[in-house]
């Protein structure tokens, strides 16, 4: 048996000033996606922006379904949708935010685990990393510069879609 430490690497800000000018403005826009939220049911409004390399920003929000199931959530609204708009786009970085009048979110809030999956797949398909920002709108903000470091055992199979 060995015992493996895996090392993952995020940073930590206090404020959203802290960031570069193009991580406050793709803040500031994943902020504008909670706009489109549509959240009647969990009444948690979620935003992501993306930016795609040349600087284009898209934007998703969660939309929820009276079917709880069916709903999607703001990450995989906005990353299929590139998918479907813009198949060869590359996405350079992604921040996502949250908001609720229902009590106050103190700390970022993280994606759910079908999310990173979903980034992860854009990341192997792209063969470059995805940078994700956890903007609070309340101060914190976390930033990874990998996917690969959200989730690090994420389900890999090369073998699945090769031509062999
Ligand atoms: N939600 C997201 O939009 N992203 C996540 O990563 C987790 C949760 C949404 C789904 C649902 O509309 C609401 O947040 C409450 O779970």
């Amino acid at each position: 048996m060995k015992s493996i430490n895996l090392n993952i690497t995020f940073e930590q800000y206090a404020g959203v000033e802290e960031l570069s000018k193009s991580d406050q403005e793709l803040c500031s826009s994943s902020k504008q996606a909670l706009d489109s939220s549509y959240s009647p049911y969990s009444k948690f409004k979620v935003g992501t922006a993306i930016r795609l390399t040349g600087g284009k920003i898209v934007l998703g929000s969660n939309q929820e379904n009276l079917a709880y199931p069916s709903g999607l959530c703001a990450e995989r609204v906005a990353l299929f949708s590139i998918g479907s708009t813009y198949p060869d786009a590359v996405i350079e970085s992604m921040a996502i935010t949250a908001q609720t009048e229902a009590f106050e979110i103190v700390k970022p809030v993280t994606s759910c685990g079908g999310c990173l999956q979903v980034m992860a797949e854009f990341e192997r398909k792209q063969n470059s990393p995805i940078a994700v920002i956890f903007y609070c709108l309340n101060g914190e903000v976390l930033k990874v510069h990998s996917v690969k470091d959200l989730l690090p055992f994420g389900f890999v199979e090369d073998r699945l879609g090769s031509k062999a």
